[in-house]
């Protein structure tokens, strides 16, 4: 009970409200949310971001042997220390991420399991990644209804009893047709046709409705299409972006499922990493908003093709239209507008085109097919 007390009057201080009338507010959002305020907060907890002062955050990433979570605990661990960040995921881990770090295994819909991981570890920082991508969701939608959906009210409602710092990432795909294309503002209509853009809008609407409400510290990137050399996609729709590189090295040859015309926002996997830990560090009183767009660049497979020609001149690229890609990427924007992520806490991007396409011939190998091309 003396854990409720402190955690509603802390939240009082921060809404302007007498503990009284937070503790009833309180009272009636935990309960229209399923949950009693104390039996499962535990006794250390209180929905305020868990100071941890000089010592280093200890961060839990769902979802982690993705694209992008093991990048991310490489990174987090150059930081805060190898120990202090834990990767999960419901999968197992190639030997080289199981000898690089802490994993453990963590499925986001069992709530207990989830909640006993945070606990046992005294996580203060959760990075939330677990999902099922944009073109995968499309083929299963209970599935991803349950993991997008489900698995982000688990998150939320252990977020908010243990003080964690919350981060989701959102996407392009939280947007539809009826939203400004080019460029897209962080503020906007958002009515996608995907259960992938449904789940993403949801996740910005309830975490801000935590933070708001409740004092959760949410935080919340809109990802672009991400392209990395050392990680798989996951099944989204600018997947072709990355397997492009491979092809090109390995064959020379890439049949590519958009039409040449179908201009996406892209991000080098490093200044997506970069942006993450940038915004999950940023001082609370710079955050103008809990939801910011990020840009880099925006291209369409022509103007990519022509990049990497410049670079093997022999490659050879067919378009194989995939339908259902092509009706996602139709209704996505074309360009962000991440004005206010430079603004509030100095969002800049490393890599454009050029950079982009060097890194990745750098790095998967494609320095005898250049030296032949020269
Ligand atoms: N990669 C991109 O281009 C991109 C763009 C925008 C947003 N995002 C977002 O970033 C996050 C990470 O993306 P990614 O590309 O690494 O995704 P990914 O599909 O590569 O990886 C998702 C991981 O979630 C795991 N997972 C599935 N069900 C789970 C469950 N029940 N419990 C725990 N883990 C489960 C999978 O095993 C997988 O390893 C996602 O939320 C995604 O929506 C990614």
């Amino acid at each position: 009970m003396r854990s409720c007390v402190r955690a509603v009057s802390g939240t009082a201080q921060r809404l302007h409200m007498s503990p009284v009338c937070v503790s009833q507010s309180f009272a009636v959002v935990a309960r229209s949310l399923s949950f009693s305020p104390c039996c499962r907060v535990t006794y250390d907890a209180s929905f305020q971001s868990v100071s941890y002062g000089s010592d280093h955050p200890r961060v839990l990433i769902t979802g982690g042997l993705g694209q992008l979570g093991v990048g991310l605990a490489k990174l987090l661990r150059k930081v805060f220390g190898k120990y202090n960040v834990i990767l999960s995921d419901i999968r197992k881990p190639p030997n080289h991420v199981y000898q690089s770090g802490p994993f453990i295994y963590s499925d986001i819909l069992d709530y207990k399991n989830l909640r006993e991981i945070v606990v046992n570890n005294r996580i203060t920082w959760l990075i939330h990644y677990s999902a099922l991508l944009s073109a995968v969701g499309e083929a299963n939608v209970s599935l991803a209804r349950d993991v997008n959906i489900t698995g982000l009210h688990n998150v939320l409602d252990i977020a908010g009893e243990h003080g964690l710092r919350l981060f989701v990432p959102s996407s392009i795909g939280a947007f539809g047709p009826s939203s400004p294309r080019n460029p897209t503002p962080d503020l906007c209509i958002q009515r996608p046709r995907t259960i992938y853009g449904v789940s993403k809008v949801h996740a910005e609407l309830m975490g801000e409705y935590y933070h708001h409400r409740l004092g959760l510290d949410f935080r919340c990137l809109r990802y672009p299409g991400i392209i990395s050399a050392d990680s798989q996609p996951g099944g989204g729709t600018t997947d072709y972006a990355v397997q492009i590189f491979h092809d090109a090295v390995k064959t020379g040859k890439f049949v590519c499922n958009l039409r040449p015309d179908t201009r996406l926002p892209m991000m080098f996997i490093d200044d997506c990493l970069r942006a993450t830990l940038e915004v999950l560090e940023a001082p609370a009183e710079v955050l103008g908003m809990r939801t910011y767009n990020i840009s880099a660049m925006s291209f369409t497979p022509e103007e990519l093709v022509r990049e990497i020609r410049r670079h093997l001149p022999d490659l050879q690229v067919t378009y194989k239209i995939d339908p259902v890609r092509q009706a996602i990427a139709d209704s996505w924007p074309e360009m962000f507008d991440d004005t206010s992520a430079r603004s509030d806490w100095g969002w800049k991007h490393g890599y454009g085109l050029p950079e982009l396409v060097q890194a990745m011939l750098n790095f998967t190998g494609s320095d005898s097919r250049m030296s032949q091309a020269n």
